[in-house]
C-alpha cells in the first residue's frame, strides 16, 4: 500500500466528488467526445466529470485504492471510465493518441517531472490541449493542502521549460485562489495554472 492508498483509505472522497473549478472553466477548449487522459486522477472526481460531459476518459494513477474509488464513482454516475494502474515515471502513453490531458494537482519530483510532462504532451494529437493546475512554491506558506516539499511545487517558469518546443502556451497564471475541494484542499491557496496546445510533432 503506497502513501496515496493510505490517504484514500477513508470514508468519503479526500478531494470531494465535484470536479476541479479550473478544469471545468477550461473544458470548452476540448472537442466533442474527446479522448482525454487524466494522469494522477486519484479517486476520479475529474475523470468522472469529464466522462459525464461525453468525453472518452482514461484515468491513470499509482494508487489502486484511488482507482477503485474512481470506478465506484463512475458506476454511481453511470459513466464509462477506463482506469490504468501505473507509475507515471515509467509509463508512456502512445504518441498522438489523445485530444486532451488534464493534470490536476499531480506533483512530481523535479528529477522525473520534465520527462513525464514531455511524454504526456507528446501523447497529444495535433491541436490537443493540456490543462494543468498545481500548487506553487508559495503554497508552503498556506495550510490548505499540497506537498510540503518545494521540489514538488511548480512555477510557470518550470512548466514553460518542461513543455518548450512541444506545446504552445494558451494561458498562464500564478496567484492566490480560494479552494473548496473536500477535506484535502480547503481555504486560500497559491497555485500555478497553465494551458497549452500541441502544434505539430513534425
Ligand atoms: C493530490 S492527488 C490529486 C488527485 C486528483 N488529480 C484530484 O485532483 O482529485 C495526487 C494524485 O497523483 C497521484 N500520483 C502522484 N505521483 C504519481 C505517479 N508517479 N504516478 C501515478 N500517479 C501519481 C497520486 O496517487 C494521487 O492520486
Amino acid at each position: 500500500m503506497n502513501m496515496w492508498d493510505q490517504n484514500y483509505s477513508i470514508e468519503g472522497y479526500k478531494y470531494g466528488t465535484s470536479p476541479n473549478h479550473f478544469l471545468v472553466q477550461q473544458e470548452h477548449l476540448l472537442p466533442r467526445a474527446a479522448r482525454v487522459l487524466v494522469p494522477g486522477d486519484g479517486e476520479g472526481r475529474n475523470g468522472v466529470w469529464l466522462a459525464s460531459q461525453g468525453h472518452r476518459v482514461t484515468s491513470v494513477d499509482s494508487s489502486a485504492v484511488g482507482l477503485a474509488k474512481a470506478r465506484a464513482l463512475a458506476e454511481r454516475q453511470s459513466v464509462q471510465l477506463q482506469t490504468v494502474l501505473a507509475d507515471l515515471a515509467d509509463w508512456s502513453p502512445a504518441a498522438q493518441s489523445c485530444d486532451a490531458v488534464a493534470l490536476i494537482f499531480v506533483h512530481l519530483p523535479s528529477a522525473t517531472r520534465q520527462d513525464v510532462h514531455r511524454r504526456l504532451a507528446q501523447s497529444l494529437a495535433r491541436g490537443g490541449i493540456l490543462i494543468l493546475e498545481a500548487f506553487h512554491p508559495a503554497q508552503l506558506g498556506y495550510g490548505s493542502g499540497g506537498p510540503k516539499d518545494a521540489d514538488m511545487l511548480y512555477t510557470l517558469e518550470s512548466l514553460r521549460a518542461d513543455f518548450s518546443g512541444v506545446l504552445e502556451e494558451l494561458s498562464a497564471f500564478e496567484g492566490e485562489i480560494a479552494l473548496d475541494e473536500g477535506a484535502g484542499h480547503q481555504g486560500q491557496g497559491y497555485v500555478t495554472r497553465w494551458v497549452g496546445r500541441a502544434a505539430s510533432h513534425e
